[in-house]
């Protein structure tokens, strides 16, 4: 029966069907932002500064936050960490093309000031605890400067002396997005050293190298007794890890990865087909992997998903019982009723799931 609240209130939805043919940017049910500026950074690597229709939206620095487009009536969503200050009106990310994305290659190729895209909730836990210690190591890897800058300039304007080193890698000098901005804090702050580490220099001067334990002793000596904020590709942080870890340090490594994990045709070869039951929709199939969203979605179920990549946690599901390796961390789970993110895990035998 329909109560007088029913009766009375019209449903969000018819009115946001009438807000659109107001104006396209309101919404109550969506945040909807237009890209009101865009700036190329890079070759490939283009800021983009959107404009949230309700005002301000509320982030910490580090944090990612879903971009969604509609394209060919598709949604995609791909989360960029803002590098923008929380608390500012706009929000600004910066977007490396990559060539055969579908988000990526819209935003260079063809995304114009005055369109609109959808914006989702922030998340991630790649940000600064309270607080944060007084020594801090950053180590960025292409397109991973976007957070670490985000985390870096809030460390700075959190306190101005903090003792931090920045160590930035990247193919060309030309590839390195911010550069003037990152020596323009180094003038700013006293203790803050920036070190653009060119793999392929082309003026002639020799490679920086690969992150290394001969380099880090040679360029940050106290690097150990650092907290370590580091956000790239997945070699630039297995490397990372690997370091921290012999030294017995790898609880002061925070890591984050943009890099999208392999789909289910890159290691098909390698993957192990395992029973996966299905409680709540009464199947068990033959898991054919990678993860347990693409065992899921190859059974025709359609779990919640956001970034694909074990960042926004949407696909987060308890595993009643089996036993899974997170893609991301390495770290293995066999406890029975475990939250686990479908998107990232790998099932090391038969697993069965609350879906
Ligand atoms: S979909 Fe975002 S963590 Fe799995």
């Amino acid at each position: 029966m329909l109560s007088l609240r029913d009766a009375t209130l019209p449903d969000r939805h018819w009115i946001d069907f009438v807000l659109r043919h107001v104006d396209p940017a309101l919404s109550v049910t969506r945040t909807l932002a237009r890209i009101a500026a865009i700036r190329v950074e890079t070759s490939d690597i283009k800021t983009f500064v959107l404009r949230p229709s309700k005002g301000a939206l509320a982030f910490a620095a580090g944090q990612s936050v879903p971009v969604r487009v509609t394209l060919g009536g598709v949604v995609y969503e791909r989360p960029y960490s803002p590098i923008s200050e929380p608390g500012e009106r706009d929000l600004s990310i910066s977007v490396k093309h990559h060539p055969g994305g579908v988000v990526s290659s819209w935003l260079h190729e063809r995304a114009a000031v005055g369109d609109l895209v959808e914006l989702g909730e922030p998340a991630g836990d790649f940000v600064l605890p309270p607080s944060f210690p007084a020594r801090l190591l950053f180590v960025a890897g292409g397109s991973g400067i976007s957070a670490v800058y985000a985390v870096l300039r809030h460390a700075l304007r959190e306190r101005h002396e903090i003792d931090a080193t920045l160590l930035y890698y990247a193919r060309r000098p030309a590839d390195f997005a911010f550069a003037d901005a990152l020596h323009a804090l180094e003038r700013r702050h006293p203790a803050l050293r920036v070190h653009l580490l060119a793999q392929q220099p082309d003026d002639g001067t020799p490679s920086a190298g690969r992150l290394s334990p001969a380099q880090l002793d040679a360029l940050v000596p106290d690097h150990l007794q650092r907290e370590v904020f580091a956000c790239g590709p997945a070699p630039l942080l297995d490397a990372a890890s690997a370091h921290w870890s012999a030294a017995g340090c790898a609880a002061r490594l925070h890591r984050e990865s943009f890099a999208p994990l392999p789909d289910a045709r890159d290691d098909a070869a390698a993957r192990t087909v395992v029973p996966v039951t299905f409680r709540r929709s009464a199947r068990t199939v033959d898991g054919g992997g990678p993860t347990l969203l693409a065992i899921a979605e190859a059974a025709g179920l359609r779990p919640a998903t956001g970034c694909r990549m074990g960042i926004c946690r949407t696909c987060t599901c308890t595993k009643i019982a089996g036993r899974v390796r997170d893609r991301v961390t390495g770290a293995v789970d066999d406890a029975p009723m475990s939250r686990v993110r479908l998107c990232v895990s790998e099932p090391l035998g038969p697993v069965t799931l609350d879906l």
